[in-house]
């Protein structure tokens, strides 16, 4: 077992390669009342004989309002109090939703993080952001709190599809090319998605030391933690106009090849390097371009997005490898310019 710490408002560990069951058990003992939050599509799969579960609808949809609704109506019912806990088991929208019900109760309580798919192993169970989407946008609505634990049980992975491990790659490669090339070479040597597979521990160890470097250092997103919007701007509008259909790391690929082409327009990165990632990209099935969809709404809905300030258009570039910058106020012409260069 891996053991990776985080410094936020507390401390605590993420914890790789722990069975799950073992972890739930002792949650469920330490407090008096855990409601656990998870996906009805893993109702099956969980097996959870616990009195308080409540299982939500798959994917964006369950971040709504109204399940959260629903949620603190339990909650109140039950009569749950500041030394009771939930725990979010699924991939990051459950986890998103879970931390965000436990941040807005009695103005916040334990919540711990048992993520099930790639993307939320190595990116949104990380972290303390939680939250859920509005008719505006995605996750506009939210708070950071902390859980007391994430708990990554690799089982989850032999069971996750393909579809989804390869969208939790995209994340995985985002961190390479913000933060630590040896991913990137990692994920180079193996052939396919099966090769991917058999490192997920590695890859998973090395994203979540990132990102938990990158938290500790910047809980509050005053600017470091922006790095880790990379490729975000352009996959969040992508994921909005396509209505969430596509999985978040898939639209993150998209995202991040526009960035990396951004990159090479406004900071001279080297095309050989965007190259590289786009032949990463498609090696594991993952999308690196679109079909015009018509650049005036991308455009509004990145204008929306909550990492551009006011109107002005906001970007993490990469100058190389490892290297982030930022990159300010980057004017409506050449965010269509690079819009026309990944359409297919
Ligand atoms: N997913 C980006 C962050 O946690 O800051």
């Amino acid at each position: 077992m891996v053991e990776i710490q985080v410094n936020s408002e507390h401390t605590y560990q993420v914890k790789i390669g722990l069975p799950f069951r073992e972890s739930l058990e002792k949650i469920l003992t330490n407090h008096h009342k855990t409601l656990i939050i998870a996906p009805r599509s893993l109702q099956v799969q969980l097996g959870l004989h616990h009195s308080d579960v409540f299982y939500t609808e798959d994917g964006e949809a369950q971040k709504d309002i109204a399940t959260v609704i629903e949620i603190w109506k339990i909650l109140g019912e039950k009569k749950y109090g500041r030394k009771d806990a939930i725990v979010g088991i699924g991939g990051g929208a459950t986890t998103d939703l879970a931390g965000f019900v436990a941040a807005t109760w009695l103005r916040g309580i334990d919540w711990y993080a048992i993520p099930t798919t790639l993307a939320a192993m190595v990116d949104a169970a990380v972290g303390g952001k939680t939250g859920i989407n509005t008719s505006s946008g995605k996750n506009l609505v939210g708070s950071f709190h902390s859980p007391q634990e994430v708990i990554i049980d690799s089982e989850f992975l032999e069971t996750l599809s393909d579809r989804d491990f390869s969208a939790g790659l995209a994340e995985v490669i985002k961190t390479g090319i913000i933060a630590d090339v040896t991913i990137l070479e990692s994920l180079n040597q193996v052939r396919d998605l099966s090769g991917a597979r058999a490192i997920a521990h590695e890859l998973i160890a090395k994203s979540v030391r990132v990102k938990a470097g990158v938290v500790s250092d910047d809980f509050k997103e005053g600017r470091l933690r922006e790095i880790l919007n990379f490729g975000h701007t352009f996959g969040h509008a992508i994921e909005k106009r396509e209505k969430y259909a596509l999985r978040h790391g898939e639209a993150v690929a998209i995202g991040l090849i526009y960035a990396l082409y951004l990159s090479e327009s406004q900071l001279n990165l080297d095309p050989a390097f965007s190259q590289s990632i786009k032949e990463l990209l498609l090696k594991f099935s993952l999308p690196v371009g679109i079909v015009d969809i018509g650049f005036a709404e991308l455009f509004s809905l990145m204008q929306g997005d909550k990492k551009s300030r006011s109107e002005e258009l906001r970007f993490i570039g990469v100058d190389q490898v490892a290297h982030p910058v930022w990159l300010e106020s980057v004017p409506e012409s050449i965010a269509r310019e690079v819009y026309d260069r990944i359409i297919q």
